[in-house]
C-alpha cells in the first residue's frame, strides 16, 4: 500500500488485542524516533517504554483512567529531555539554559512530536495501531514520580501502541479546502466557518450515541472496556448544561474553556518542579 493510502486510513486506535509487539519491531520504532528531525540536531528526547502490567496500570491512572493505556502492550512516554543536554554541556565547561529559554523549549517540543509521529506512522505501516494520550500533561508530577524522571525532563506525550482489535469508522474531519490557503491567509466569512464545522460534525440532533461516536469516541471505547456508565454520564451532562450544538459540546462540556485556563497553574507548577522557568 502506498504511503498516502496508509495515512488516509490511519485512525487513532483504542481497542488493542493482547498480542505482544515483537522486540525487533519495537527496536525499529525506537530507531525511527531517534532518526527523526531535531532542531539543531540537539535531540532533547528520551522515550520511556512501559510494558510491565503494573506500570501500565499506573500510567493509565496518571493519564486519567484511560483503559487503552492499561490494555496496550506498549506505551511510550515521550519526554522533552534537557537533563542530558545540560549535563553534556557542563562536562564540556559550557552552559545550556534550555529550561529558561522559551525558544529552546518550543523547538524541543516540536522535536518530541516529530519523533512521536514518526513512530506512529511506522507502527501503522507494520499493521499496528496507536493513540496519543496528551492528558499526561495534566499530571506530569505523577509521571515523574512513578517513572523516576529527573529534573529538566518533562513527560510531554504518551503513545500507546498495539495490534488493533477494531477501528473507529466515523471520525469526521474538516474538508481539505478549509485548512488550505494559497500564498496568503484567506479570511473566511462567518457562514464559511459555520458551514465548515457543520459539514464536519453533521446534524447535532442526530441520535446521541451516533453523535458521540463522531464527536467523543473515547466514551464509546471506555464503556466497552469496562468504564461503566460513562456514556450516560455524558448524556446527563449534555442535558444539564443544555448543550445545543457541536461547539457548545466541545467547549462547555468536553473541554470547559474556563477550566482549561485554570489548568495553566497546575501545568506551570509542574514545569517549575522540573526546574523549568521561562516566564518569570
Ligand atoms: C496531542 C494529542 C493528544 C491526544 N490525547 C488523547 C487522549 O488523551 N486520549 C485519547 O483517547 N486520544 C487522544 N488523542 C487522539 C485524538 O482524540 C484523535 O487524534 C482525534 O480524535 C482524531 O482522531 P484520529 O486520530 O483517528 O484522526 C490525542 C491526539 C493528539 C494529537
Amino acid at each position: 500500500m502506498d504511503m498516502y493510502a496508509v495515512l488516509m486510513q490511519r485512525r487513532s486506535i483504542r481497542n488493542f488485542s493482547d498480542q505482544d509487539i515483537p522486540a525487533d519491531i519495537t527496536e525499529k520504532l525506537l530507531d525511527v524516533a531517534n532518526n527523526a528531525p531535531s532542531g539543531g540536531n540537539i535531540q532533547p528526547l528520551s522515550v520511556i517504554l512501559v510494558r510491565d502490567k503494573a506500570n501500565r496500570t499506573k500510567l493509565a491512572e496518571i493519564v486519567g483512567q484511560q483503559p487503552w493505556v492499561r490494555n496496550a502492550p506498549l506505551s511510550m512516554i515521550f519526554c522533552l529531555d534537557f537533563h542530558r543536554v545540560k549535563r553534556w554541556a557542563a562536562l564540556n565547561e559550557t552552559e545550556f539554559k534550555g529550561e529558561q529559554a522559551l525558544s529552546h523549549f518550543l523547538i524541543a517540543y516540536a522535536d518530541v512530536m516529530c519523533a512521536a509521529q514518526t513512530v506512529a506512522l511506522l507502527a501503522e505501516s507494520y499493521g499496528l495501531g496507536s493513540v496519543y494520550v496528551g492528558t499526561i500533561q495534566s499530571n506530569m508530577d505523577g509521571a515523574r514520580e512513578v517513572f523516576a524522571i529527573p529534573e529538566y525532563v518533562l513527560p510531554m506525550m504518551v503513545l500507546s501502541i498495539g495490534y488493533p482489535k477494531s477501528r473507529p469508522r466515523t471520525i469526521p474531519k474538516l474538508k481539505r479546502e478549509v485548512i488550505t490557503h494559497n500564498e496568503k491567509y484567506l479570511m473566511p466569512s462567518d457562514e464559511e466557518i459555520r458551514g465548515a464545522f457543520d459539514a464536519k460534525y453533521g446534524n447535532f440532533s442526530a441520535k446521541a450515541e451516533e453523535y458521540l461516536e463522531k464527536a467523543f469516541v473515547e466514551t464509546i471505547e471506555a464503556e466497552k472496556q469496562g468504564a461503566e456508565g460513562v456514556i450516560s454520564e455524558v448524556m446527563k451532562e449534555m442535558q444539564r448544561l443544555e448543550i445545543r450544538n457541536n461547539a457548545e459540546f466541545l467547549f462547555k462540556l468536553r473541554y470547559p474553556t474556563d477550566m482549561m485556563v485554570m489548568y495553566n497553574k497546575r501545568i506551570l507548577d509542574s514545569f517549575r518542579k522540573a526546574g523549568f522557568d521561562f516566564w518569570s
